[in-house]
């Protein structure tokens, strides 16, 4: 769903982890009026927690994207909710994931990209007011106990062979290690225009313009209630840690937040020129 409004700069909105119901009610209630108060010409949410904090959706994708967002993606639990497998395979869906999970086969193989991803898009390039995005999604390999190929090799191939025409290039790196980011985001800040982490759920405090040239944030933080750990209820995840044992979670409720980051570009370069992070409270 794409909401355009041409001006001199162009802002794109960032938002993190959208955490079972209560984040999808933060994010329906106060996005709206955020795209209207910031002048957001483009939104990407991360909703890989949206469908009870695991996963992503039909009826999740539609209200995400009812509120306000032009591209959702994804991360680890992106294989949680079967449904998933058709958001991402047909085309009318804006909906994108990790690319870099293994496909078991060469990356140089000359094949389209539909058929490369086997129907599951790591990346998309959604046109706005003249302008081709690019939007990349990334799982980082540290910390993270998931088979996965290298997303600074898949990064350099997708670049270079399919977003190199693109006036912006966005990537939602989904990683626990704050120096997988940092690291992806100096190797390939001379070809991005933002790089945003997700996952940690907790937000870091190093917005900045890299030296060199894109927008960089570590983590956006979770977008759901504060009141728990990481969106989930306190007691339950407390008990997890003492116990060791497996118990299920369940989403935490009251003080609930969006969270997230807003670039603003220089339309006619393409360059960045400042970012901020973005925190708005649902009303209680
Ligand atoms: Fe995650
Ligand atoms: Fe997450």
């Amino acid at each position: 769903m794409v909401h355009c409004m041409e001006g001199s700069s162009f802002r794109v909105l960032a938002i993190g982890d959208v955490v079972a119901r209560p984040g999808r009610l933060a994010l329906t209630t106060l996005l709206p009026s955020l795209r209207e108060e910031l002048s957001i010409d483009f939104c990407i949410v991360n909703g890989e927690n949206s469908a009870g904090g695991s996963g992503l959706d039909k009826k999740c994708y539609r209200e995400i994207t009812e509120a306000g967002a032009d591209v959702i993606t994804l991360g680890d639990h992106t294989w949680r909710r079967p449904e998933v497998r058709t958001i991402l395979a047909e085309d009318s869906y804006a909906c994108i994931c990790p690319g870099n999970y293994p496909r078991n086969f060469s990356v140089t193989e000359d094949i389209d990209q539909k058929t490369m991803l086997g129907g599951e898009r790591g990346w998309g390039i959604y046109p706005c007011q003249g302008l081709s995005i690019g939007v990349v999604n990334l799982l980082g390999r540290t910390f993270l106990n998931t088979a996965l190929d290298c997303p600074f090799a898949y990064a350099e191939m997708i670049f270079s062979r399919y977003l190199s025409t693109c006036d912006l290039i966005i990537v939602d790196f989904h990683g626990e290690a704050t120096s997988e980011k940092i690291a992806f985001g100096r190797r390939f800040g001379d070809r991005i225009s933002f790089l945003f982490g997700t996952h940690t759920h907790v937000p870091t405090a190093d917005e900045c313009i890299l030296p060199e040239g894109a927008a960089y944030i570590t983590d956006l933080g979770m977008t759901g209630s504060h009141a728990g750990v990481i969106g989930m209820d306190a007691d339950t995840a407390i008990a997890r840690f003492l116990n060791g044992r497996p118990s299920s979670y369940k989403a935490a409720s009251g003080d609930e937040r969006v969270r997230g980051a807003v670039v603003e570009f220089e339309r006619s370069s393409g360059k960045p020129i400042s970012i901020a992070r973005v925190e708005r409270c649902l009303p209680s």
